[in-house]
């Protein structure tokens, strides 16, 4: 599909003036922001400039005067100075927001987008880390690409966590990040003896998932291995009950809790709601899903889906009719219209929501993951963004629920249940590490 679009833009520049290429092109850039990661993209754009000067590729046919070895460690000297550079312009963006001048900090400039940063990144070490994994610097064909990017970043958040202290909650998304896309938690996981052996060690965990069900059952139903795991282990009781899930984003908490045959107990909203939640009007709520379904109703029509629309007390849907597979193009043309409807809406400005592309569905919820995650903090009295990491499979910047979670704690990105898993390690191996640094 690529090698079709470049000749199609090939194509356009013969055929189309300057002018015209100019102001499509930014239409185009500006459309395609929503599927773009600039912190990623801009990284491995650095990193290219090292990979065409110093990759060897003739040497699959070409004798080398040097070691391959040599020619490697000579590459991966490049790239770790350039993380380095990376991790220091970092830390001098965290002093800019210190300051409360981060709008001009010199990363700012460089990539617009970037956010907050709750702790510095270990960008140096994790890209080591990482290159003895996934052997980045003996490639001589394939550049440093986005995922080996989007795992550098993972390994240098959780070493900035793990190495400054205790990491108190951790926050799973469900989908895709604990079990794959519309299962279950079964009690086979291999998440399973890693989630345990965190909360044997004091970490708080919470399941900040868009699934949103009124009722214990459903939950049951789709963390079942986890709950009656949890159940049966030996951990004491006051650690079993740091285990909560966060469901429709930010509207349904729920505890673990032994005695209930569901394993899990539901806290009214008025024990554990932000003062800022409190704010937010029944009145405006069903106004906003109102619009939503609205929205939701002309897609179904205009793009002929096969589906239909699911409302909630606190959601509007499409989900697909039976047996159904919505295209990619669909769901993202469906998220970005309803979206930019509720954006421009006054009801829009006056309540969080959230409109995204559940990989078969698209939902639109009340409030969102930097709120979820917000009252997962708040509810274990108080934690700390910087001491907080959330875990999820949707960080671009449309169309993607856990992107809002930036909002409010440090994050990994992972695009499958098993890179959870390889993540966990990584924090059991670090946590190992400084426990024998400070014997
Ligand atoms: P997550 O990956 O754990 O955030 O779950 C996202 C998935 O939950 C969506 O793709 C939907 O299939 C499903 N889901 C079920 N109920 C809801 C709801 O009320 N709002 C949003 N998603 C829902
Ligand atoms: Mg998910």
């Amino acid at each position: 599909m690529t090698s079709r679009y470049r000749v199609e833009c090939r194509r356009f520049n013969l055929f189309f003036p300057a002018q015209f290429r100019e102001a499509n092109s930014s239409i185009k850039d500006a459309l395609k922001t929503h599927r773009r990661d600039q912190l990623i993209e801009w990284i491995k754009g650095l990193l290219a400039v090292p990979f065409v000067l110093h990759s060897q590729p003739t040497a699959i046919f070409e004798p080398l005067r040097e070691p391959a070895e040599n020619t490697a460690l000579a590459a991966q000297r490049r790239y770790v100075e350039i993380m380095r550079d990376v991790e220091e312009l970092i830390n001098d963006h965290i002093a800019h927001q210190r300051a409360g001048t981060h709008d001009r900090s010199k990363l700012k400039l460089l990539v617009p987008s970037v956010g907050i940063f709750f702790t510095p990144l270990l960008l140096h070490d994790a890209f080591i880390y990482q290159d003895t994994r996934r052997f980045i610097s003996w490639r001589r064909f394939v550049a440093p690409s986005f995922n080996d990017i989007r795992l550098i970043l993972n390994t240098a958040q959780v070493m900035s966590l793990v190495r400054s202290g205790p990491l108190d909650l951790v926050t799973f998304d469900g989908d895709v990040t604990l079990y794959d896309d519309g299962g279950s938690f079964a009690p086979d996981s291999p998440l399973l003896p890693r989630i345990i052996d965190l909360m044997r060690k004091g970490t708080k965990i919470g399941i900040v998932t868009a699934a949103g069900y009124t009722v214990a059952r459903r939950y049951y139903e789709r963390l079942h291995g986890l709950l009656d795991a949890v159940h049966d282990s030996d951990l004491p009781s006051t650690l079993k009950a740091n285990l909560i899930v966060l469901g429709g984003e930010s509207s349904y908490l729920f505890k673990f809790s032994e005695g209930e045959p569901d394993r899990l107990k539901m806290v009214p909203r008025d024990e554990w709601l932000l003062d800022e939640m409190r704010m937010w009007q029944e009145s405006d709520i069903t106004e906003l899903l109102d619009l939503a379904e609205l929205a939701l109703k002309d897609c179904l029509v205009s793009l002929r889906l096969d589906g239909q629309i699911l409302r909630k007390e606190r959601a509007v849907g499409i989900i697909p009719l039976p047996g159904h597979k919505f295209c990619r193009e669909a769901l993202e043309e469906t998220v970005l219209v309803t979206q930019k409807v509720l954006e421009l809406s006054p009801v829009g400005r006056r309540l969080p929501f959230c409109a995204f592309n559940g990989g078969n569905d698209v939902f639109v919820d009340i409030g969102d993951k930097s709120w979820g995650v917000r009252a997962c903090q708040h509810f274990f009295h108080g934690i700390d963004a910087s001491r907080t990491l959330h875990v999820g499979d949707q960080f671009l910047s449309a169309g993607a629920n856990d992107f809002k979670a930036r909002l409010a704690c440090t994050t990994a990105w992972i695009a499958s249940p098993a890179e959870t898993v390889n993540l966990l390690d990584e924090i059991a191996d670090l946590d190992r590490l400084v426990e024998r640094k400070n014997r």
